[in-house]
């Protein structure tokens, strides 16, 4: 199958290693890394769960992740386009393509409006906003805030608008270009951040709290939760990463890449965590809150904290940063494949795509205020409705298509082909990575998807 190699020369490609990292781990590292992990860490009592945690990125998140890039380098096209070089035109795989396609288009839709939240919350940290206030105070201003029916949506279409012009500027100068700036100032706030954090008396106890494990305090639930954000943190499941692997040069060690972003997404969760907990102990405030962690217990800690005004302000950049460098990755799915596939121009796909993708986020922002009641659906609002949809259902399936599709349909020897590039590497443990694709990450896949439907 040499077809690839030909839609290879038409397609831009990543500049080199460095460049694939950045945009993919770009794609990795977002609101999961600094907003999700946290939350669900302290949720789960924290060091037992990063225990589970990490063993779900390696055995099932890994082989998922090499699975998505194999089918993307392979197939070199959009989506859609890789299964359909891949499995043929009528073959029911397509639906892959379509689901993902779906998917990614959703998660971009909710995705963007926390994503607005943290634009304001900029706004909120630049102009001293908590300074002086209670505790009950902030949380109040967070609740307000996002059930509002005008600034929540104003912040999600600044948002949406600066992820469009990024990719409306094309892969290379768009994607690639603004990745390498971002992820290092990324990495250099969050390091900032951690040094402040463990600085802070009675750091140790988060330090404790995220490296001391204690296994009586991790449920089944907890497992599950590990594995399915396991799926979230590393983009999996919705297309983006089988897209990027479609710009990959055929020359690249796609297992060693893989393992690379596995490594870089996890150090950056852990980071977020050591610049988190340490400083949620050091001021007696409840590790457990959940998804108010960022927005409402953070302000307070920085309002008490020594030189918090500076940090706060850090806190929240680094957060916007992180999520434009993720729903870049997801907008680039829904164009690559418009504009490959039904032949719209690149930009006006770009436009076309962000102008739909963000009325649905204007819905998910509307369904949490005054008109919830309109926009409830299944006991669900329609914010939490599309969070459940892509997160607990579309992802699960998503993976494990692609997983399944490298298991068994892909020859062995296309496999070993794309892992070795062609037999000019060396790679090890290709046998271990196949029986993961066949029967290790697919039944993980299936145990976290029964249970999310609540038939586990
Ligand atoms: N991995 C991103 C995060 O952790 O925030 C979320 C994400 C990005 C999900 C891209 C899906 C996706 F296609």
């Amino acid at each position: 199958m040499d077809l690839h190699q030909g839609e290879h020369q038409k397609r831009p490609l990543f500049s080199g290693r460095l460049s694939i990292i950045a945009v993919a781990a770009g794609s990795a590292i977002g609101l999961g890394n600094i907003w999700k992990f946290p939350y669900i860490t302290g949720k789960n009592g924290g060091a037992a769960f990063i225990i589970v945690y990490l063993c779900c990125i390696a055995l099932i998140g890994l082989p998922v992740l090499i699975s998505d890039f194999i089918i993307g380098r392979r197939g070199g096209g959009s989506i859609v386009t890789s299964f359909r070089a891949l499995a043929g035109k009528r073959s029911p795989w397509l639906f892959g393509g379509f689901i993902a396609l779906f998917g990614s288009a959703t998660v971009l839709s909710f995705y963007g409006v926390v994503a607005g939240w943290s634009l304001e919350y900029i706004v909120k940290a630049a102009s001293n906003s908590f300074a002086g206030k209670s505790p009950a105070q902030v949380g109040e201003m967070f609740g307000s805030f996002i059930v509002s029916p005008v600034e929540p949506i104003v912040c999600q279409l600044i948002f949406m608008t600066i992820t469009a012009g990024v990719v409306y500027a094309g892969v290379k100068k768009g994607i690639e270009a603004f990745s390498k700036v971002m992820m290092p100032i990324l990495l250099g706030i969050i390091v900032l951040l951690c040094i402040r954090s463990l600085t802070l008396p009675g750091a140790e106890g988060g330090i404790a709290f995220l490296f001391k494990p204690d296994f009586s305090k991790l449920s089944a639930g907890g497992v599950l939760d590990a594995l399915g954000h396991a799926f979230f943190t590393l983009s999996l499941g919705v297309g983006t990463m089988i897209t990027y692997g479609s710009y990959i040069n055929p020359k690249e060690n796609l297992a060693a890449t893989a393992v690379q972003i596995c490594i870089a997404d996890t150090v950056i969760a852990l980071l977020a965590g050591i610049a988190i907990f340490p400083a949620v102990f050091a001021f007696g405030v409840e590790p457990g809150q959940g998804p108010g962690l960022v927005f409402v217990t953070l302000p307070n800690v920085f309002a008490q904290m020594p030189g918090g005004y500076i940090f706060c302000l850090l806190f929240f950049l680094l957060l916007a940063v992180a999520a434009l460098t993720s729903s870049i990755s997801m907008l680039e799915v829904s164009v690559a494949y418009v504009s490959e596939d039904l032949g719209i121009s690149r930009k006006r796909a770009t436009l076309l795509l962000t102008a739909l993708i963000s009325a649905v986020g204007v819905v998910c922002s509307l369904s949490m205020g005054e008109y919830q009641e309109q926009l409830t659906f299944f006991g669900k609002n329609f914010f939490d409705l599309a969070d459940f949809a892509v997160s607990n259902v579309e992802m699960p399936i998503g993976g494990a298509i692609s997983v399944l599709f490298v298991g068994w349909v892909l020859k062995r020897r296309r496999v070993q082909d794309e892992l070795t590039c062609k037999g000019s590497l060396t790679v090890p443990l290709i046998g271990a990575f196949m029986f993961a694709a066949k029967y290790l990450a697919p039944i993980g896949i299936a145990i976290v998807f029964l249970h999310s439907l609540g038939l586990f």
